[in-house]
């Protein structure tokens, strides 16, 4: 079946959307329930969140189980092998559920699936599955689902010119009361030579300043406390916009509205990063003392080979200026272990560079070479045994870099946003640098608050604290 164009489908597109809500209510006799798995960044739960959004305003309610699902939707990511062959094991068991209950209907979408390989791949391998959705899909998602309800049988990738749209007004089903994420920015422009993002996500598209705006105060009027700000390089936001407007006017104009809330943002790339958004955030009333600003690398011939265009040495200046303008700044960052051709010296310098900086956390990963990526390319002779010793090894001595920082934070007193309750006497939070925490505490109305705690030991994952 053919897919209507974007101008001709949006999501506000009344006619699909009564279609599919007179069809869900005539032929269930039960409200239908829907099972959405998100694997990947924030990105994706925040797409995830849409897709729901859109759901529920479609007559769905949702389940966690997928033997109980009506319709089931795997939100996928490409940026690893590992990440892609879990969601094709998964794929794989839904055979079964879907033998069970014929009925059920599976939608694949996601970076994974605009990869034309894995798009066929899926299709080939898998043809139960009944929908495979690029990217780009919450304007035709009720058409969609609307021809999966009358039977119609329909595969499609790669929605044709959804590209330069950003759709605002998308319904939102949000996970948390507390924290929400909103997307700044869709795409990325960057091209490290490791990355598949923008070849599936395609290139950067900023949205209005206005409409972030708004939709942050909505939030903060709705009493979410956490909101972080997302995009794949934050740094460059509104570079294609019509406005003037850079990412330091748009935390400003964020920070000056009023209300209890925290704001944040992901990811930052160290070659936009600036002393000027340095500055913003030192002097804001509600941007957190964190930044979270992958390195990748502490080699310069592999951050040259990465494509990564910043220097150690540029990367430790815009460190040391923001260790010094922000009081209690918490860094943490990203981590390519066994870049085509990296020798255990280049690595060593990574190891350098970590205890240099001090990170309180890290995310690492060894190289997964990414189809159609200049880095798949290159000449890549150490074996991933090899590399796996070298991640270890990072492993151990960031987990002595971070334990020194939660040493330093006993004693001290600090304000954590209370997220929820693990026990009768125990709360869990986040402090503005995104540690967590574990509060001994009886109360049971804290969460949602902010509090101030006081560090009283640390274990390899948490800090540990009482109400001060
Ligand atoms: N192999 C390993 N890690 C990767 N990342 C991105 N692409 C790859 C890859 N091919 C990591 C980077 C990035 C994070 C989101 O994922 O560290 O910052
Ligand atoms: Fe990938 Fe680099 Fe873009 Fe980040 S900045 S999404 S690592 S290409």
């Amino acid at each position: 079946m053919r897919i209507s164009s974007v101008a001709e489908n949006t999501f506000l597109n009344v006619n699909y959307y009564h279609l599919v809500n007179d069809i869900l209510s005539r032929s269930f006799g039960k409200t239908p329930l829907a099972f959405v798995r998100t694997y990947g960044c924030q990105q994706n739960v925040s797409d995830s969140e849409k897709i729901k959004g859109v759901l529920k305003n479609l007559g769905y309610s949702f389940t966690d189980d997928e033997n109980l699902s009506d319709l089931i939707v795997f939100n996928t990511c490409a940026i690893r092998q590992n990440a892609q062959d879990r969601v094709l094991g998964n794929i794989g068991i839904l055979k079964k559920i879907k033998s069970k209950n014929p009925k059920v209907k599976i939608i694949i979408c996601g970076c994974m699936t605009e990869q034309d390989y894995a798009a066929n791949k899926i299709k080939n391998s898998y043809p139960f599955v009944d929908v495979v959705l690029g990217t780009k899909y919450l304007n035709v998602l009720p058409e969609v689902i609307y021809n999966l309800l009358i039977g119609s049988k329909v595969q499609v990738n790669s929605l044709e010119s959804s590209d330069d749209d950003i759709f605002e007004d998308v319904p939102i089903e949000r996970d948390s009361k507390i924290k929400a994420w909103v997307p700044i920015m869709y795409g990325c422009d960057n091209f490290c030579s490791y990355c598949v993002v923008p070849y599936v996500r395609g290139r950067e598209k900023s949205r209005k300043s206005e409409d972030i705006v708004s939709e942050v105060k909505g939030l903060i009027k709705q009493g979410y406390k956490d909101i972080t700000l997302l995009g794949q390089n934050v740094n460059s936001y509104g570079k294609h916009l019509d406005e003037k407007v850079d990412f330091s006017d748009l935390l400003e104009m964020l920070d000056n509205l009023n209300g209890d809330f925290r704001l944040r943002f992901m990811t930052s790339h160290p070659k936009d990063a600036t002393k000027r958004l340095i500055d913003v955030i030192a002097g804001s009333n509600h941007i957190c003392s964190h930044i979270h600003l992958p390195f990748q690398s502490g080699n310069n011939r592999i951050l040259k080979l990465m494509n990564r265009r910043y220097t150690r040495e540029s990367y430790l200046e815009i460190v040391n200026y923001a260790k010094h303008k922000i009081p209690d700044l918490c860094l943490t960052s990203d981590i390519i272990v066994g870049f085509p051709g990296e020798t255990y010296e280049e690595f060593l310098d990574t190891v350098s560079l970590i205890k240099e900086v001090g990170f309180a956390s890290l995310f690492t990963f060894i190289y997964s070479p990414r189809n159609g990526t200049p880095a798949s390319l290159m000449k890549d002779p150490v074996t991933y045994e090899e590399k796996s010793k070298w991640f270890s090894y990072l492993l151990k001595e960031q987990e002595s870099v971070s334990l020194k920082i939660y040493e330093e934070m006993v004693g001290k007193i600090f304000e954590v946003l209370i997220e929820s309750r693990i026990a009768d006497n125990l709360a869990v939070g986040k402090t503005s640098g995104n540690i967590s925490v574990e509060i001994e505490t009886l109360r049971q109305d804290l969460v949602g608050k902010f509090i101030n705690v006081k560090i009283t030991g640390y274990n390899k994952t948490k800090l540990k604290a009482r109400i001060n």
